[in-house]
């Protein structure tokens, strides 16, 4: 017989959007793949009806609320994602085991204003922790759907591409709302990951490219079309690591969001230094605005390249890609 235990530790990784943003959400696939650092989180089961988060990461201390006012008043926004997430989980109501009380703690490995999806990789953990504390034994998909839930509930929009890095891991072919989740049986990527500094606001960019595309429907489907059209040939050249043509591919999507009018003057920058200094290709990753940059190198380019973003302003983010998705820590 299973036995019940009252605490667990999770894990989820941080994911980066290789080709396809904006776009997939207005119905084009996309590629995105997880990376190897990690939110991490420890979830126990309390007899007192209180919420309890601990989350220093997002300046977040000794938070407590009673269970039966989650997702009601006032959320420090640190603790928005981890209370909606326990809220939709009591209301689903899938364990056997009754949830009194919740103290969650979490610890990330990566700041969470690189854009790699801490607020996603925390939701998950936190799903997948009360799955097992409550016998619940949520598979992947019923933990994508609540925690896509927990994201629209708090953002209102979204595809759910980060959440679905942070539970399957790997490297995926995604289409909103989780319609499609594809595994690419690939081994990790030839990518440099550049920081900007600059701290993106995704739910504001979406909005803007969505003002354009009422204001030039025509012009902006097209761009999506396109992108939509590339992520598939993209598809295939990581799959047959053909990562000349891949690198083509990744300055078109770059140009295309540039029509979007996401990309901004220091993401220009470092793209551009990453191709002088002899990258295959190079994109933003993610809503735009600021984030990361990505570049494709060759195993003997890549010094080069390194130095080339440095120069440029960017901070090497040393992160594996195609990791693990969600795993039970301890
Ligand atoms: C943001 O990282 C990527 C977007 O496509 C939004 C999303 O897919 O949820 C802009």
């Amino acid at each position: 017989m299973k036995q019940f235990n009252n605490s667990v530790s999770v894990s989820a990784p941080g994911k980066l959007m290789l080709f396809g943003e904006h776009a997939v959400v207005y119905g084009r696939p996309c590629l995105v793949t997880a990376v190897g650092q990690r939110m991490k989180a420890t979830v126990e089961l309390t007899d007192e009806p209180i919420f309890q988060l601990n989350a220093p990461d997002v300046q977040v201390i000794n938070y407590l609320k009673p269970m039966r006012k989650l997702g009601i008043g006032d959320i420090p926004k640190g603790a928005r994602f981890i209370e909606i997430a326990v809220k939709n989980f009591t209301h689903a109501r899938p364990g056997l085991v009754k949830l009194k009380g919740v103290k969650v703690t979490t610890q990330s490995e990566f700041s969470s204003l690189f854009g790699f999806g801490s607020s996603s990789a925390s939701t998950v953990c936190v799903i997948k922790a009360l799955s097992e504390l409550t016998n619940a034994d949520l598979n992947n998909k019923a933990i994508f759907n609540l925690a896509y839930k927990t994201v629209l509930d708090i953002q209102g929009k979204g595809s759910g591409f980060d959440v679905a890095a942070a539970i399957y891991g790997g490297t995926l072919y995604f289409v909103i709302g989780g319609k499609v989740i594809e595994p690419l049986n690939i081994d990790s990527l030839p990518l440099l990951i550049g920081y900007s500094g600059i701290k993106a606001d995704t739910v504001s960019l979406i909005d803007e490219v969505s003002k354009k595309a009422k204001k030039y429907p025509e012009v902006i489907e097209n761009i999506y079309d396109n992108i939509g059209k590339l992520v598939e040939q993209a598809k295939i050249a990581i799959l047959s690591k053909n990562w000349q043509t891949l690198g083509e591919l990744m300055n078109t999507n770059q140009k295309l969001l540039e029509n979007l009018g996401v990309s901004a003057e220091k993401l220009n920058n470092m793209i551009s230094a990453a191709r002088k200094a002899g990258a295959y290709g190079t994109k933003l990753s993610g809503a735009g605005g600021g984030d990361c940059i990505i570049a494709l190198h060759s195993v003997q380019g890549k010094l080069a390249i390194k130095k080339a973003i440095e120069a440029a302003g960017g901070q090497i983010i040393d992160a594996k890609t195609n990791v693990e998705g969600v795993r039970i820590e301890s």
